[in-house]
């Protein structure tokens, strides 16, 4: 179908070309049938007005294809894409053509996408079996955007939606992204986009530890590590507003920031052991690992729970405690991802976005996603918010 198009269209613009081609040689006259006895006066001019018609018809008939060929392709978009796994500098900016929804998929106009430390390693491609990614890659794990098309069997999100969620494939650094409807969400309407996609990731492990796991009750103490990065900042709020105490770590320039996200106490662990003010208590939520896990088992009590976000917990050290472990691993949910903003929009929890960078600049965003001491969020800024 594409080539006969195509053919048809080069038909009539050969027609076209020749006319032309005929006129130039016939000194700008349109010829009739008579053009042999033309020929037959062929001197040095017209030889010279045969070649520059020659060079015309060729450059006209390329264009023509190449542009008439383009026109039949998908539409393309503006995309970041790994070819091959390794560091972030690897990463291109490229023009790459725009997904298509399947029938359980909604096509959404990225808006913006936030920056996470994991996206390094996705990148790396050292667990890429684990992760099931595969290349080209483009990274992308939390959007904000509007839906522009949906697939037949999509019953819930409708062309038009504000929605924010987190494609577990990625995808997201680009102006479109297909999505299942399990992973999004109604956008918070009190966040613009750029707020709202410095949301998912971080809210939903915090959410998914703390409410799912660990099942933080009022009254019950938490002790939360790197409270000042992307799942801390939420993982505090979330414990704040469901009654829980909370102590929580961060350097020396973040103490600040952990007592505006409401941490009852602030503990500068480049200063102070952890362990020396969290005792007894019924979580801890470790987002560090090695040693910062090593030395959390001790600060639980019995029955308490530590939940880690990088390592698997020692069975004996919770067996040797009478305490329980978690090795949390993330999911999309739309349901949770509902909760979380009725939550942020009764004013409960709000995103920390510190760094807004244009897509063109995502190899500088997973620097600094990589170096695991970013306050708040990294997010990049992709497309246009909706007028109105
Ligand atoms: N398993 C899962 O499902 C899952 C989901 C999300 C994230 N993750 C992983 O969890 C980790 C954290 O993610 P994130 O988005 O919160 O990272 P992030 O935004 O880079 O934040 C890291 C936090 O850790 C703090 N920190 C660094 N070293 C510390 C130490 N020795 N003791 C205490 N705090 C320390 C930093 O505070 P300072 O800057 O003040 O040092 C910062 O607050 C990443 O490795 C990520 O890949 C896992």
């Amino acid at each position: 179908m594409l080539y006969l198009r195509i053919g048809s269209r080069m038909n009539k613009c050969i027609r076209t070309l020749i006319t032309a081609f005929i006129s130039q040689i016939n000194g700008g006259k349109a010829m009739t049938p008579g053009l042999s006895s033309g020929l037959s006066a062929f001197n040095a001019r017209q030889f010279m007005q045969m070649r520059h018609a020659c060079f015309a018809f060729l450059g006209v008939a390329i264009f023509t294809l190449s542009h008439g060929a383009r026109a039949e392709e998908k539409p393309m978009m503006k995309a970041v894409v790994a070819h091959e796994y390794g560091a972030p500098d690897l990463l291109k900016f490229e023009e790459v053509p725009r997904p298509e929804p399947k029938d359980d998929e909604a096509l959404v106009r990225v808006i913006a996408s936030g920056v996470n430390p994991a996206d390094p390693l996705t990148l790396s491609g050292k667990y890429a079996k684990e992760f099931g990614t595969h290349l080209p890659l483009i990274p992308g794990y939390e959007i904000a955007g509007v839906v522009e098309k949906t697939g037949a069997n999509i019953t819930k999100l409708k062309v038009g939606d504000a929605v924010y969620g987190y494609p577990t494939f990625g995808g997201g650094w680009a102006d479109y992204v297909t999505v299942k409807e399990w992973e999004v969400a109604a956008k918070p309407k009190s966040l613009n986009f750029v707020e709202a996609a410095a949301v998912p990731m971080g809210a939903l492990t915090a959410w998914q530890s703390l409410v799912d796991v660990a099942k933080l009750q009022p009254g019950q103490t938490i002790l939360i590590h790197g409270g000042s990065g992307g799942v801390g900042s939420f993982a505090i709020q979330i414990a704040k507003a469901r009654g829980a105490r909370v102590i929580a770590t961060a350097s020396t320039a973040n103490q600040d920031l952990l007592k505006q996200l409401g941490a009852d106490v602030a503990v500068d662990y480049t200063k102070t052991r952890f362990e020396d003010v969290a005792k007894d208590v019924d979580a801890v939520l470790d987002p560090v690992g090695k040693e910062t896990l090593a030395r959390s088992y001790g600060a639980v009590k019995k029955g308490g729970i530590v939940m880690c976000l990088v390592a698997l917990p020692d069975r004996a050290e919770l067996q040797k405690r009478g305490i329980h472990g978690a090795a949390i691993s993330v999911h999309p949910d739309a349901a949770d991802l509902t909760e979380i903003a009725r939550l942020i929009d009764a004013g409960k929890i709000k995103p920390t976005v510190t760094q807004v960078l244009p897509l063109s600049e995502a190899i500088a965003a997973q620097q600094q996603a990589a170096t695991h001491h970013t306050r708040g969020k990294v997010v990049l800024r992709i497309g246009d918010e909706p007028k109105g």
